[in-house]
């Protein structure tokens, strides 16, 4: 029998910045609006694939606070897919034991869609098969700045003392307090960038960057992913000899 390794590993926590709509419709002569239709059964088949072989935290940036400055029309788009999204996944989500989560500002997002979410976050909160987050009208830095924030006034109020303040202390204070931080960072789409995402959780995973626009992301590519996850050594500062025992 093989040794275990960490060669087939299924990562803990994959995050995914889904880029590349806008320009695989416009590669197509369509309007930016059908990229995010198309991008929205890339989500499906991600969720799906990441919950079959294991995967506990699947993060997907699906609106940053900085998408707030896009066309009126492509933002109304965004949160009607958003929405119907929401709630045609519902039973699939009771199916498959999903949990879901919102990462982010939800009182930026309209009521409808507020309460859809807020309903779905309630219905799935037994479930704990996967626990899917929707990063949502997300940003890192202004997440730092809540959470300096709620900790300066506990800090005042007395019930944290400043000189002892840890890094643990900072993480149950993000919107991703409770969770692991992410393993592996995917972006689609070409860029490489961070784009305010996951600043803080992020600082250990491992980054994987495609060319290929996130409505061609389907579950093959979603595997090579992991496939490349499995190659890299993570030292986590120490040695490579420290990390294999050489
Ligand atoms: C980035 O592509 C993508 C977004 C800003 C939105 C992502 C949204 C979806 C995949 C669909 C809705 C999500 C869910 C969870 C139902 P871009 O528009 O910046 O592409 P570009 O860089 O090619 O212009």
């Amino acid at each position: 029998m093989d040794a275990p390794d960490q060669h087939n590993l299924v990562p803990r926590h994959v995050a995914i910045i889904m880029d590349g709509n806008g320009r695989w419709a416009e590669e197509r002569h369509r309007p930016r609006l059908f990229g995010h239709k198309a991008g929205v059964e890339s989500v499906r088949e991600i969720v799906e694939v990441a919950r079959e072989i294991g995967v506990a935290f699947l993060t997907l940036y699906a609106f940053s606070t900085e998408n707030w400055n896009r066309p009126n029309l492509e933002v109304s788009g965004l949160m009607t897919l958003l929405k119907s999204y929401l709630q045609s996944e519902l039973r699939t989500m009771l199916r498959n034991d999903i949990r879901l989560r919102c990462l982010g500002e939800q009182d930026r997002l309209p009521e409808d869609v507020r309460s859809v979410l807020r309903q779905a976050i309630a219905d799935t909160n037994s479930c704990r098969g996967m626990t899917l987050n929707l990063a949502l009208s997300y940003g890192g830095r202004s997440e730092l700045v809540g959470a300096v924030r709620e900790m300066a006034r506990k800090c005042l109020e007395g019930s944290l003392d400043w000189n002892a303040l840890s890094e643990t202390d900072i993480s149950d204070h993000l919107f991703t307090a409770g969770q692991p931080d992410p393993d592996l960072l995917i972006r689609t789409g070409g860029e490489h960038r961070l784009s305010n995402f996951l600043l803080w959780q992020a600082s250990y995973a491992e980054l994987y960057f495609t060319e290929i626009r996130w409505p061609d992301f389907r579950k093959q590519q979603f595997l090579d992913a992991i496939q490349t996850f499995n190659l890299r050594q993570r030292r986590f500062g120490r040695t490579g000899a420290q990390v294999t025992g050489e």
